[in-house]
């Protein structure tokens, strides 16, 4: 990517512990770049009110602006259909919609699986579906190189218990990108419907979700540019059409007496309550953004920071990088000889590098993989190869300086 597309997000000119900022965990969330800024203050200063309310001009022409998003996040995951597009509140609600609402279609006898990979985030509701309905929680190994395991995913599915499937397309951790399209097809020839976290994935691939194959995908706008606070749920139509309201309140009705409600169609039964409204613009700016890059370059930038990465690191003393999967997205977790990842993070930090370090908010894959935390570095369309070279140099020093 080019010094102009840097050049985008204000913050990249800021500086940390007076250096300048190097930052490498947009896994975490993403910085803003300028259009998505103004999208939300221009809103704000001169267009605001609430949507799908009011019989006034201003009203009206948010309520477009907003409806415009969801034509937006359409053309972008190139769905079939603009109802097929629920705005949530990022990719953890998308995950928690789905298992209350597809999830209490589930019966005692049935399971779900889910991956080692995964976030809490499509762990927790699973657990608490499970509690709530005596269902079965099957997970889905994975191999040493951090890629799962497909005889093991296969035979999970072989009883045709499995009702659903629930899988990251790129892992958070280790920077897996998951065989998806082969995943949804064999669990659609053993009778599961797929949903696919794609809270990561959606900032480093192209994703078309008719050619994906699963039934639904979820994503947080705060990772791909845009705000906190706005997230998608898409999902084809029948299934959105059958599936129950999750959250009940004001614009997902129909009609509501005392005895009884009705609800409204889908995409409006699941979007309770005023939503985000600016974050929905912001986000529709984010879209614009990323769309006018080009999935390509992006995708070539990527692969460039991956490979160039790689070399540098392995390179680097005292250096192992988790973790070799087939195909890896813009993630790397790393252990380093000598430093506990936190003292790690906070000896980059003081000289300017921002990375993260924990468990990711993936304690069962710390367990899988054997440790404690990692120290992890994630890229985005505005990192540099030079940012790698202060990583593995802000690496060196920090050995030094605990040794
Ligand atoms: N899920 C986010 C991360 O991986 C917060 O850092």
């Amino acid at each position: 990517m080019s010094d102009n597309v840097r050049a985008r997000f204000p913050i990249l000119s800021e500086t940390a512990h007076g250096r300048p900022l190097v930052f490498l965990d947009s896994a975490a969330s993403a910085q803003k770049p300028d259009c998505v800024i103004e999208a939300m203050s221009e809103a704000a200063r001169h267009c605001y009110a609430n949507i799908h309310r009011g019989l006034y001009d201003m009203s009206e022409r948010t309520t477009q602006a907003y409806e415009a998003v969801r034509d937006d996040v359409a053309r972008f995951l190139n769905a079939a259909d603009r109802r097929e597009i629920v705005f949530t509140k990022n990719s953890t609600e998308g995950l928690n919609l789905l298992a209350h609402s597809l999830g209490s279609q589930l019966r005692p006898g049935q399971a779900v699986l889910i991956s080692a990979l995964e976030h809490h985030a499509n762990i927790v509701p699973w657990l608490m579906l499970r509690d709530r309905l005596g269902i079965e929680l099957r997970v889905a190994p994975i191999n040493a190189d951090g890629d799962i395991d497909l005889a093991a995913y296969e035979e999970l599915l072989g009883d045709g218990r499995v009702a659903l499937v629930s899988v990251t397309h790129m892992s958070n951790v280790l920077g897996t990108i998951t065989p998806v399209k082969k995943l949804a097809e064999l669990a659609h020839r053993h009778g599961a419907k797929v949903i696919v976290d794609g809270s990561q994935s959606i900032v480093h691939r192209r994703v078309d979700v008719q050619a994906l194959g699963a039934d639904f995908f979820v994503f947080t706008g705060h990772k791909l540019y845009g705000p906190t606070g706005v997230g998608i749920l898409w999902g084809r139509l029948p299934l959105l059409e059958e599936m129950p309201p999750f959250l009940g309140g004001g614009d997902m009705i129909r009609s509501v007496s005392f005895e009884k409600a009705s609800w409204a169609d889908a995409p409006h039964k699941f979007e309770a309550g005023t939503p985000a409204i600016l974050e929905v613009l912001g986000l529709g700016a984010a879209i614009r953004f990323v769309e006018e890059l080009g999935a390509e370059a992006i995708e070539a930038h990527e692969r460039d920071l991956v490979a160039y990465a790689r070399q540098v690191l392995e390179k680097t003393d005292g250096v192992s990088i988790m973790g070799n999967p087939v195909e890896r997205g813009g993630v790397f977790s790393l252990q380093v000889e000598g430093a506990h990842p936190h003292d790690l993070a906070v000896l980059l930090d003081q000289q300017g590098i921002a990375i993260r370090a924990g468990q990711h908010c993936a304690e069962p894959l710390m367990q899988e993989l054997g440790v404690q935390a990692t120290a992890r570095a994630s890229f985005a369309i505005y990192t540099t190869r030079d940012e790698i070279d202060a990583l593995a140099h802000g690496i060196e020093r920090a050995r030094a300086l605990l040794a």
